[in-house]
């Protein structure tokens, strides 16, 4: 039986403009007749027929409520609009990064490579029928849509006025893998459901020495806890740290995949990862015994990290620069040298630091992985990472949480290749405070108000511009406030002027730069669903090793008082603390 395409009348749906990673909305909007298909339509309409017909497209997500409704919903709109294959991965479970590598490396059985990918996840936002739900889509390079597509899909949703879809076309079963093969009126139409984990383990092992990293974690000095926070990370914790690298199954926390992430909120910090931060002997419902010596936590699509050690925490600011400098000794896969190396504008300047004692090329990025993307195209950037608990490399064009794991474990082995045998391994803790001594320490919090009435937010944010224009009412408020600060010499709003394609983005965030090299940055999300959230960025620069160990809370408490005071936060927005600190 040939399967039928309808052509199904339809109105512009208001409010779906894609976000910093595509669009996200509560699932009760999502579910609304036509609102998913609209997008998808709109999301064909900006590729062009030409590109979506005889494409293979890859259609996964984080596993969340409602993907498994979403896969058929796109699975029937891409037989009707031409597409040849749809590639699924078993159980519709993909992480964000599994997809960017099944995009740039897999071959199907027939031979066949994909040209992009809708993913289906809302990243750390929460799940379940109450929560968020999220699509976005991935080119051909394995990285999120550049801007003039997603200004193309958005442009799109305001004037849809018909999608197609193959209503007749049986729905398929995801939780077995094998190729189901329809008849349509322009010819067959493929679903290949695949094995999750295999390309990314794959991959993987061609990046990293994983018997290094077995040996490392088969000493009986070494623990290692990981925690998936019942996100996507889970399908690939198993494969990569149990059966791959020897760890225990007990190491796994929170690593079976679930709808609605067991109620919880899949952002690995400090404040939602509470579990891994109990079992670390971090935070104040430390768990009884000895922690263990290494923690990470993932989000709900894998694509971000939290990197712990024993009663430590490293923030990802942090975590890139020691990456970075540690990499070509520690990494196979960077042992001819690193090709550069960026962060986003709100990421702390260690990597900075870093690439001028390693003479590196470095890129400064707005906030948003896609920006990274280019540089990688063009050959200008091997490793990058934003404060926002992204770390990733080259080898795809997605953040990637479990690649981050690796590193740190890479790092760990390298540094206790002949200490295995010895009464203690050098520690997290040991390479961070090393970092510090030799680098000088980037004092680093963020400050979250979530879910702020959108109107206050912005005009908090307009308050702050417009108060930018004079620096002497700046630095009377700062004196006016504490006394120990050091002046504000520069604020501005963050441009960027993509080096590859010479694009301009512009209002990426209102920073105050002070004489010491400190820097306050206010931003908006793109990420939230409800309301507005308002980030704050404290930062600022240790360089005397001897006071590069201090509390950060303590150490940054005049700059939060006086970005507070700047900000006028309790005036706009009626907060007297923010909701996350991390
Ligand atoms: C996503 C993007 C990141 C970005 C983050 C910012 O995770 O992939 O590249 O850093 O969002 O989120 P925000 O909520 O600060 O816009
Ligand atoms: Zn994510």
């Amino acid at each position: 039986m040939v399967f039928k395409v309808s052509r199904v009348e339809t109105k512009p749906i208001d409010g779906q403009k894609p976000g910093t990673s595509g669009l996200r909305k509560k699932v009760k909007v999502f579910i609304q007749p036509h609102y998913l298909h609209n997008f998808v339509q709109s999301t064909f309409n900006a590729l062009t027929p030409e590109k979506v017909r005889g494409a293979t497209l890859v259609v996964s997500g984080d596993g969340r409520y409602y993907s498994k409704d979403a896969i058929q919903i796109i699975t029937k709109m891409s037989a009707a609009n031409g597409v040849r294959r749809v590639w699924v991965g078993q159980n519709g479970l993909l992480s964000t990064p599994a997809v960017s590598a099944v995009i740039r490396e897999r071959v199907g059985v027939d031979g066949s490579r994909a040209s992009g990918a809708f993913i289906l996840t809302a990243s750390h936002n929460p799940g379940g029928p109450n929560e968020d739900f999220g699509i976005k889509y991935n080119m051909e390079n394995g990285g999120p849509a550049p801007e003039g597509i997603t200004d193309k899909i958005y442009e799109n949703t305001k004037t849809i006025k018909e999608y197609f879809i193959s209503e007749d076309l049986p729905d398929v079963d995801i939780s077995a893998v094998g190729v189901s093969s329809f008849a349509g009126p322009e010819g067959q139409f493929d679903v290949e459901v695949f094995d999750s984990a295999s390309d990314y383990v794959k991959l993987m092992k061609s990046i990293f020495d994983f018997e290094s990293i077995r040996k490392l974690i088969s000493s009986p000095k070494f623990t290692f806890c990981y925690d998936a926070l019942h996100g996507v990370a889970g399908a690939y914790a198993k494969r990569i740290f149990v059966e791959e690298l020897g760890a225990q199954e007990s190491s796994l926390l929170n690593c079976t995949p679930k709808e609605d992430f067991g109620g919880g909120h899949p952002d690995p910090n400090l404040t939602y990862a509470k579990e891994l931060v109990a079992r670390m002997g971090l935070g104040k419902s430390s768990s009884q015994g000895e922690p263990p010596e290494f923690g990470a936590a993932a989000d709900g699509d894998a694509d971000r990290n939290m990197i712990l050690g024993k009663r430590f925490f490293v923030t990802p600011s942090d975590s890139v620069a020691i990456i970075a400098a540690n990499a070509v000794e520690s990494i196979p896969y960077f042992s001819d040298g690193l090709k550069g190396v960026a962060r986003s504008m709100p990421t702390s300047a260690a990597l900075d630091v870093v690439a001028k004692h390693l003479n590196l090329k470095f890129f400064e990025v707005p906030t948003g992985w896609k920006f990274f993307g280019n540089l990688m195209d063009a050959g200008l950037c091997s490793v990058c990472g934003e404060e926002s608990f992204g770390t990733g490399s080259d080898h795809i064009r997605e953040k990637d949480g479990i690649w981050a794991v690796l590193a740190w474990l890479s790092i760990l082995a390298h540094k206790n290749k002949e200490n295995l045998g010895e009464e203690k391994l050098v520690s997290v803790e040991d390479i961070v405070r090393q970092h510090w001594t030799t680098y000088g320490r980037h004092y680093y919090t963020r400050y979250d108000y979530e879910n702020v009435d959108a109107g206050a937010a912005k005009e908090l944010m307009a308050y702050l511009v417009k108060l930018q224009s004079s620096l002497p009412e700046v630095n009377e408020i700062v004196k006016g406030t504490r006394s120990d600060v050091s002046k504000v010499v520069n604020a501005d709003e963050f441009e960027y002027k993509d080096p590859v394609d010479g694009s301009i983005s512009k209002h990426q965030g209102i920073r105050y730069l002070f004489e010491d090299g400190s820097r306050l940055v206010f931003r908006l999300s793109g990420t939230g669903s409800e309301g507005a959230t308002i980030r704050l960025y404290i930062e600022q620069y240790e360089k005397d090793p001897s006071k590069t160990g201090r509390d950060s809370q303590d150490a940054l408490a005049p700059l939060v008082e006086v970005a507070l005071k700047l900000s006028k936060m309790q005036e706009f927005t009626g907060r007297t603390a923010p909701t996350v600190i991390t």
